[in-house]
């Protein structure tokens, strides 16, 4: 059984990260979406919102589970029995950060390799950091964010972003 990992702060999910939950998906026989922890980074939503956003929009996709973990990724896949880990890749400017975490997370577990799907053209400029500026300022965020969890997260960054 092939077993991947697509680990990030989903903070929130977008049209982005669902376009390569999708294609990944396909690729092995189970996906394991996991919303991690980023040091430099504070999210807006804690991390059951961002499991259920992830369930609620993931829920039709065959053989993709919801998970989160507080610690390392490389210890997150050694104990999934995880051969791959999936990123997406959405422009020149990404390479050089996942490079080195590739190369880190492959040092930390050797058991274990990181693949890049590029992501789909109308997504390369996209990031959730994006999204809740646009809805903090009043924008329309329609077409960046699934649209059963749209009217939440506007609601949300508006109160709280
Ligand atoms: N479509 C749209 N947006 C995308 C995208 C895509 N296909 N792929 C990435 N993005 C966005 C993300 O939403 C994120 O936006 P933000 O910066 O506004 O939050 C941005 O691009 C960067 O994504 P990524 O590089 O995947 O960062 P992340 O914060 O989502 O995930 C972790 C990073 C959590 C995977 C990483 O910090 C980690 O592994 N932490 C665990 C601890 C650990 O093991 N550390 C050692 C790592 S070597």
């Amino acid at each position: 059984m092939k077993i991947a990992i697509y680990p990030g702060s989903f903070d929130p999910v977008t049209l982005g990260h669902l376009d390569i939950i999708n294609r990944a998906s396909a690729l092995f026989d189970k996906l394991i979406v996991v919303v991690m922890h980023n040091v430099s980074k504070k999210p807006i939503f804690s991390v059951e919102e961002r499991k259920e956003f992830l369930r609620r929009t993931t829920k039709h996709i065959k053989g993709v589970e919801i998970d989160s973990f507080g610690g390392l990724l490389a210890d997150y896949a050694a104990k999934q029995g995880a051969c791959t880990i999936v990123k997406g890749l959405r422009a020149v400017s990404d390479f050089e950060y996942e490079f080195q975490m590739a190369l880190t997370n492959r040092k930390l577990n050797p058991e274990v390799d990181t693949v890049f799907l590029m992501t789909s053209a109308e997504y390369m400029y996209l990031s959730s950091s994006m999204v809740k500026d646009i809805a903090l300022h009043g924008g329309n965020v329609a077409d960046f964010v699934p649209a059963e969890i749209e009217s939440e997260i506007i609601a949300r960054i508006r109160k709280d972003g």
